[in-house]
């Protein structure tokens, strides 16, 4: 026999859970993830360390389950035939970006990074015209185009390609957003963009994805603006090609403290990990291109913001500074411990305080625009 389970009480109880996380603010946004059953996007999924096979259209009470928590789902890994990572989107941070894209009706959205197709499925609820989302893997494009379809959601073009060079078929567009982590802009995207267009990506720094939205000034030159805390997989290919500094060093893992190093420059005690702890991050990332995500081998300890150069390291954790063992982890320790200070001193400015221009990087043949002189609110 079978029964059919019902989606909507666990949907709204997840949305419930994205307001008091401040996740999410709108109705509008509340209103889509209410309405676009996320289950109906998962054919499988690594939830259980190995890969599994669903049926979203008899979905069982682990699947729902699976699907109604604020968790993102690992959908391929590259031992599948996806050729690579692909995943639903942690919901939360779904939500944040779609606060943060501020949507309308009407609106002429690029997405890069299809994935599974909730997020687009989402943009198109609100905005009800055509969303284009260009995908690199074959595999996850097709997936995508047949939970659309499940989910009987219009207005949806899933192409297969590189991101990189966006789909000028469609635009001009409102609104370019990204869904997985960049190390900066592509030009072809500048191309396509309406003249008041926004692009909203998660940009490479400090070894995170903090949700950048890049605007032209009216010089016509580019600004970036943080508007939201966010970590996002790596893009494949010239998105992610000729990364600097921190996305080289994110993950990496390094000798732990040693005991009686720690706490040696304390860091405020009260840093809330969700929040000023993130602030900080964004600080010492705009100061110190060595700003990373790092951790000590042996332990999860410390992982978390780090100052990396070669084997040094510092990591920063809420209560305290814990410099790798060496006397050049003392040097830098000191370096931290002042930046630690200006960012008290400044009035520890929040994430959003901060922007920056857009310069030339990448690779001469896949060039790139990403973040630099970082300047704060505060400190203009
Ligand atoms: C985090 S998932 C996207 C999540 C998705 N938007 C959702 O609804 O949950 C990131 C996706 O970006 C894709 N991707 C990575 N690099 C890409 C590139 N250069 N161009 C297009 N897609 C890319 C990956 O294959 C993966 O499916």
């Amino acid at each position: 026999m079978t029964t059919t389970l019902d989606w909507t009480p666990r949907a709204q109880a997840l949305t419930a859970d994205l307001r008091t996380k401040n996740a999410l603010r709108s109705e509008t946004v509340a209103a889509a993830i209410e309405a676009v059953p996320r289950h109906l996007f998962i054919a499988g999924h690594y939830a259980t360390g190995q890969h599994t096979t669903v049926d979203p259209e008899q979905p069982t009470d682990e699947l729902l389950r699976l699907a109604y928590t604020d968790r993102g789902i690992m959908t391929h890994t590259p031992a599948d035939d996806a050729g690579g990572f692909s995943s639903a989107s942690q919901p939360s941070i779904v939500a944040k970006t779609l606060e943060a894209a501020q949507l309308r009706p009407g609106l002429k959205v690029l997405e890069i990074g299809a994935g599974t197709g909730w997020n687009a499925a989402l943009i198109a609820h609100i905005t009800g015209a055509n969303v284009h989302t260009v995908e690199a893997s074959p595999l996850v494009a097709a997936e995508a185009r047949e939970a659309l379809a499940r989910a009987d959601s219009r207005h949806v073009a899933v192409h297969t390609g590189d991101g990189y060079l966006g789909h000028p078929e469609g635009g001009p567009y409102d609104l370019i957003l990204v869904t997985c982590g960049i190390a900066g802009i592509s030009p072809a995207w500048l191309d396509q963009l309406a003249p008041d267009g926004a692009i909203l990506a998660p940009v490479a720094h400090g070894g995170l994805h903090p949700l950048l939205r890049v605007t032209r000034t009216d010089a016509d030159s580019l600004v970036g603006q943080l508007v939201a805390n966010a970590d996002f997989m790596n893009a494949t290919g010239p998105l992610y090609a000729g990364a600097a500094t921190s996305p080289a060093t994110r993950g990496q893992r390094l000798p732990a403290p040693a005991a009686s190093c720690a706490r040696l420059h304390p860091t405020p005690g009260d840093l809330d990990a969700r929040g000023s702890y993130v602030d900080l991050w964004m600080h010492l990332a705009a100061r110190d291109a060595r700003t990373t995500c790092a951790g000590a081998e042996g332990t999860t300890d410390y992982t978390g913001c780090a100052l990396v150069d070669d084997d040094i390291a510092v990591f920063v954790q809420p209560g305290g500074l814990h410099p790798a063992p060496g006397p050049k982890a003392q040097d830098l320790a000191d370096q931290v411990a002042q930046y630690v200070t200006d960012w008290d001193h400044e009035g520890r400015p929040a994430l959003t305080a901060w922007s920056c221009t857009l310069a030339p990087a990448g690779t001469t043949e896949h060039p790139l625009l990403s973040p630099a002189n970082w300047s704060s609110r505060e400190r203009n």
